[in-house]
């Protein structure tokens, strides 16, 4: 499919946990890349609740002398028994700053890996924080701004909304990923106020969230429950989001 990066405008909506779970849900080998300039590994310290040690991650990639595309390979983990191999972040926020000249040319690295069979989900953090994967943002062929629908929330949504609907960055696609929608708003409250789709809707279901976000035991009947169900039916929204953008691109480039 593509690069598919998650990123929220304010609070801690659940861009890290809808990621990983995006990413153990894809229907094909994905890359789930952390680029949170936050720091401090989600996916380790969740997920995997510390039983898996920091060996090397994205700081190593900003390092690397050798080829960026051999080293994403080096660096990338698998996550045992699925087809999700992971990039961690960076130890620490301090480390930001060090990616600064990585991200333009892993934008570049990353879209070539769908060539190879692989997709690529970016955690993006927070937007707008120092050491933010703007390049990564740019490249990707589609950005999901996952919020929830409260009124704050919306109101930080809606101003960074605008930012993205910028004419430089047409050929590329932004939405909304809701988690928790009706409480307040509905979906068509929010693409109305922020003016831009909302792609997907995801239950605020706290107990399956946590199989993701804390590694917890998953609850009873898990696989076919709320959040796994509306998870494959977002895969299936972002698929055709991506393949419908990037025909009208080829009819317009053609005609
Ligand atoms: N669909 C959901 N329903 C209920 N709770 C959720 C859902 N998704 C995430 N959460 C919970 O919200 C909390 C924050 O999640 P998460 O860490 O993924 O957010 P984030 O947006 O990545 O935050 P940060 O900006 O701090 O990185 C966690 O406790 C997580 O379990
Ligand atoms: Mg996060």
């Amino acid at each position: 499919m593509a690069v598919i990066a998650l990123a929220s405008a304010s609070g801690s909506p659940g861009v890290t946990t809808t990621a990983l779970g995006l990413a153990l849900m894809w229907p094909r080998p994905v890359l789930l890349l952390e680029a949170d300039p936050t720091g401090g590994s989600g996916l380790l310290a969740g997920y995997f609740r510390g039983t898996r040690e920091y060996d090397a991650g994205l700081i190593e990639l900003a390092l690397t002398a050798s080829n960026l595309s051999d080293a994403v390979a080096d660096v990338a983990r698998p996550i045992e028994g699925t087809a999700v191999s992971f990039v961690v972040g960076t130890r620490s926020h301090t480390q930001a700053s060090a990616l600064r000249d990585l991200w333009a040319p892993l934008a570049e690295v990353l879209s070539e890996l769908e060539a190879t069979g692989q997709d690529v989900i970016v955690d993006a953090g927070r937007l707008g924080l120092h050491g933010s994967p703007e390049p990564l943002l740019d490249a990707a062929d589609l950005l999901l701004l996952v919020s929830r629908t409260t009124l704050p929330n919306l109101s930080a949504l809606r101003s960074w909304a605008e930012a993205f609907q910028r004419p430089a960055l047409d050929w590329h696609q932004s939405a909304v990923l809701l988690i928790g929608e009706g409480r307040p708003y509905n979906a068509r409250d929010v693409s109305g106020a922020v003016n831009l789709p909302v792609l997907a809707s995801l239950p605020d279901d706290p107990e399956s969230a946590a199989v993701f976000s804390q590694g917890a035991q998953p609850p009873k009947k898990f696989d076919t429950g709320p959040l796994p169900r509306a998870l494959n039916a977002a895969i299936a929204s972002i698929h055709s989001t991506i393949t419908r953008r990037r025909h009208e691109l080829l009819e317009g480039a053609r005609s």
